[in-house]
């Protein structure tokens, strides 16, 4: 009997963990069979800045979608965000032996390894090498080789690189948790694969993930990946703004930005009155939500603006990529999106996760792009590797030390045996 390929995703944001169990038909085709969301406010700008939480976050988020599910996870697919990220392209020469010969799976598998090994990593880790497009025998624009015949080959690849320390901490918070890490998938390039049609990665397209602590970012272009990066900036920022103008919390500030935000500048609600509590003043305080929408506004056109500069770059901008898909949490702020087309000056879309049936109504959402995406990312493109323990095993199980301080009822929908410790380390190559 063919046992059902079920694995498992953890997005470890700035705001929330969400964990996805997935399963993947024989057509291909992958269902959701249960999602987990838990606060989380471990992370710091994308990175783990206080493991301890970010640990009982990702247990409280696996338990609750093992529940759903009616499985318990013991590896997952990992998602890394993080300024620290940043991409290469390079051209790599591969010979196919001696002679002219077809070219098999195992010599384009060979072609990605020697490709790795070209890559100026700089003593920081590889974490994806994806291949572009290949030359055989000077023929330029050759997407897929397998089968054709070639003398020499050269492949394009885009590197995916990153600082060790951020992943090293981010790898020990989850395995804290008792989860093993099947690979890593970074967040841009998962956003991408939940949101982007083939269309938009022929055409050309910018792909902003605005999250609470970061903006990913990935360019593509004749249906390849030719940029990622992360910007160190999202959401928070514009709650950060009004706790500090209004001198009010953070929790309240993130509160009149859900109810009241709008970076459009709205003259019919302009004049509206907010009741806010600054922390030094015994009495309330009226605002306007002139004066939210003002902060709102002038930090939406100021981030707008660094995204773009990011992808000024001149192997981007040579490109002339004329549309911009936004999602994540950030980009529901009212009139971020309008601000975008303002200044972008070409197509501008807000986009939900897609690509995996029964993702229930409420995640259906820009804010779990990239849940969504590591999921199908792993899928499609990294080794199968068991991520659930058999259903017998889902019962009464022993906590990590980690867990010990939270609650019983996430403790006993871990795995009996705690994941192995085999661990995949940073894939390379898709
Ligand atoms: N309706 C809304 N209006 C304005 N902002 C919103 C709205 N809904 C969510 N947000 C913001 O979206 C952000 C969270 O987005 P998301 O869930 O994508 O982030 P994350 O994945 O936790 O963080 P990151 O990807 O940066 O690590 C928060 O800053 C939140 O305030
Ligand atoms: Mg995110």
């Amino acid at each position: 009997m063919i046992q059902d390929d079920y694995r498992a995703a953890i997005d470890i944001g700035t705001t929330k963990v969400c964990t996805i169990l997935g399963r993947k038909r024989s057509d291909g085709s992958i269902e959701i069979a249960g999602v987990g969301v838990a606060p989380c406010n471990g992370l710091h700008r994308g990175l783990v800045a206080d493991s301890q939480s970010t640990t009982a976050a990702v247990l409280e988020s696996i338990g609750s979608a093992s529940k759903a599910a009616g499985m318990p996870i013991r590896r997952a697919y990992i998602g890394l965000t993080g300024s620290h990220v940043e991409s290469r392209n390079n051209w790599s020469r591969f010979d196919v032996k001696s002679g002219v010969k077809v070219v098999t799976q195992e010599d384009m598998r060979r072609a990605i390894s020697v490709a790795s090994s070209d890559v100026e990593a700089d003593g920081r880790s590889i974490l994806h090498v994806i291949p572009r497009s290949y030359a055989l025998d000077g023929i330029y624009g050759v997407r897929n080789p397998l089968g054709m015949h070639a003398g020499e080959m050269y492949v394009q690849t885009h590197a995916i690189i990153g600082d060790q320390h951020p992943i090293d901490s981010l790898k020990a918070a989850v395995k804290a948790a008792g989860i093993g890490v099947s690979g890593l998938v970074v967040e841009p390039i998962a956003s991408a694969e939940a949101v982007l049609t083939e269309q938009e990665r022929e055409e050309g397209v910018v792909l902003v993930d605005v999250g609470g602590g970061t903006s990913d970012i990935a360019v593509f272009h004749e249906g390849t990946i030719v940029h990622t990066a992360v910007l160190p900036v999202g959401g928070y920022q514009f709650t950060n703004d009004l706790a500090i103008s209004f001198d009010i919390s953070h929790q309240e500030a993130e509160e009149v930005k859900l109810k009241y935000g709008s970076a459009a500048q709205d003259a019919r609600t302009a004049s509206e009155e907010i009741e806010i509590n600054p922390r030094g003043m015994d009495e309330p305080l009226l605002i306007t939500r002139r004066e939210v929408g003002q902060l709102m506004n002038d930090r939406a056109m100021e981030m707008i603006r660094l995204l773009m500069k990011k992808i000024g770059e001149p192997h981007v901008k040579e490109l002339n990529i004329n549309r911009l898909v936004l999602t994540g949490g950030g980009v529901k702020l009212d009139g971020f999106a309008s601000i975008a087309r303002y200044i972008f000056q070409h197509d501008v879309r807000v986009a939900s996760p897609r690509g995996a049936e029964g993702l229930p109504e409420d995640n259906q959402d820009p804010q779990f792009a990239a849940s969504v995406g590591i999921l199908l990312w792993g899928m499609r493109n990294l080794p199968r590797e068991s991520h659930i323990s058999s259903k017998s095993q889902f019962v009464a199980a022993s906590a990590p030390s980690a867990g010990s301080g939270l609650k019983s009822s996430i403790r006993n929908l871990l795995p009996r045996k705690l994941a192995g410790s085999r661990e995949s380390g940073t894939p390379v190559g898709v």
